[in-house]
C-alpha cells in the first residue's frame, strides 16, 4: 500500500537494511553540508583539546539521517555510542542506570527525545551540565540527596518536533541543528551509492527518477531502491531504468512528484471541504483520518517545502500550486448582490 511505503518511520525492513547502507564517516555522508561543516569543526576542536564534544540536538522530519549522523560522530570521535529513545526510558532510575553505564567520552543517543517524561528529563539536567546525577537516599525526614559523578559524555538528542522540547532541556544543548530535506542531486548520489552496496544495477535515468520521487528523504530513496529492484528483476533484465522506475513507482502509488495518496487527501480536503483554508491541523487530521502529529511531522513539512501548502497564523492554506496539481479552481467569495 502507498501509505506503507511513504511512511517515514523506520520499518522493520529499514532497520535491517539501513545499517549496511549507512555511511560510517563524515567523508562518505552525502548532503547536509551545513551540518557536516560545523560538526567537522567541533569534532576537530574537541579532539585537539582531548575533550568531549558538546551536547548536540538534531531536529527535522523523520528519515533524514539523525541516527546516521550520531553514529558518524561516534566513529569520528573514536568513542562508543549507546542508542535509546524517549519512550523507551520510563523511570528516572532507568535513565540514571543508562548514564552510569557510559564510559568516559561515550555518546548517548536519545531518539525522539521530546517524548521523555518530565521526571526522566530532570535526571538529564545535572547530567548534561555537571556530569553528575542526584540520587535520593532514605525516606521521609531522613531522606537526603547524594550526588554521583558520571563520566564526561556527549548527549545527542534527535527530535522531529523541537517545539515540544522543554526550554530547560533545549538550553542545555551546545549545538542545535536542523536537518534539511535533500536535493534531488544528493538523493541521486545516495541511491547510486546504495545500489553499489546492495549490488543492484541502476542507470542514470532510473536513479534520477527514484531521487525525484523520494520526497527529499534518503530513507524513502533506499526503500524505493529495494522495491524497484524486484520489478527490474521480474519485469526487466535486472537493471533499474527510467521505464522500470516509473512503472514500479506508479504500481506503488507514488506519483511523479513523490506525493502519495495521503498527501493528495490532505490537499483535497483543504480545498474541497474548507475552501482552500485557512484550517487548523487537528481539523485536517480528523478529516483525513490520520493522527495530527503524523500530519504535522511527516506530511506537512514536505507539502510546505514543495510549495503546496502554507502555514498562516489562522491555519493551513492550499496554495495555487495545490489547486493546479489537483486540477481545481479556487472558488472566489461570491460577490454580494445587495
Ligand atoms: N544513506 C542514507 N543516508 C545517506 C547519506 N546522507 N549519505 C550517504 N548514504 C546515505
Amino acid at each position: 500500500m502507498a501509505r506503507q511505503i511513504i511512511t517515514s518511520d523506520a520499518t522493520a525492513e529499514d532497520l535491517i537494511l539501513e545499517p549496511n547502507l549507512r555511511p560510517q564517516r563524515l567523508s562518505e555522508y552525502i548532503g547536509q553540508e551545513k551540518a557536516k561543516h560545523i560538526l567537522k569543526i567541533y569534532i576537530e576542536a574537541a579532539k585537539q583539546r582531548h575533550d568531549t564534544l558538546d551536547h548536540v540536538l538534531f531536529y527535522g522530519p523523520p528519515g533524514l539521517g539523525k541516527t546516521t549522523l550520531a553514529g558518524i560522530i561516534a566513529n569520528e570521535m573514536g568513542v562508543n555510542i549507546k542508542i535509546t529513545s524517549g519512550p523507551a526510558i520510563e523511570k528516572p532510575g532507568e535513565m540514571a542506570a543508562v548514564l552510569n553505564g557510559l564510559g568516559e567520552g561515550d555518546i548517548l543517543f536519545v531518539d525522539e527525545i521530546h517524548r521523555l517524561n518530565r521526571q526522566v528529563e530532570e535526571v538529564l539536567y545535572p547530567a548534561m551540565e555537571d556530569f553528575a546525577i542526584d540520587i535520593m537516599i532514605g525516606k521521609g525526614a531522613a531522606a537526603r540527596s547524594v550526588r554521583l559523578d558520571l563520566p564526561r559524555f556527549t548527549l545527542i538528542g534527535a527530535t522531529t518536533r523541537a517545539g515540544l522540547l522543554s526550554a530547560p532541556l533545549r538550553d542545555r544543548f551546545g549545538v542545535i541543528h536542523h536537518l534539511e530535506y535533500y536535493t534531488e542531486e544528493e538523493l541521486k548520489t545516495i541511491i547510486v551509492r546504495s545500489a553499489e552496496v546492495l549490488d543492484v544495477k541502476i542507470d542514470e535515468g532510473g536513479a534520477m527518477e527514484l531521487a525525484r520521487r523520494s520526497r527529499g528523504t534518503p530513507r524513502l530513496a533506499n526503500r524505493f531502491l529495494k522495491r524497484v529492484r524486484d520489478f527490474a528483476q521480474v519485469k526487466g533484465d535486472g537493471t533499474i531504468t527510467l521505464d522500470i522506475a516509473r512503472y514500479a513507482l506508479s504500481a506503488l502509488n507514488v506519483d511523479s512528484n513523490g506525493l502519495d495518496e495521503m498527501d493528495m487527501r490532505i490537499l483535497g480536503t483543504i480545498i474541497d471541504k474548507f475552501r482552500g483554508g485557512p484550517v487548523g491541523i487537528n481539523t485536517i487530521a480528523t478529516s483525513v483520518g490520520e493522527d495530527a502529529g503524523t500530519v504535522e511531522e511527516v506530511y506537512e513539512p514536505y507539502l510546505i517545502q514543495e510549495g503546496y501548502l502554507q502555514r498562516t497564523p489562522r491555519g493551513r492554506e492550499a496554495t495555487p500550486l495545490a489547486y493546479q496539481l489537483l486540477g481545481k479552481r479556487k472558488q472566489e467569495d461570491q460577490p454580494e448582490l445587495f
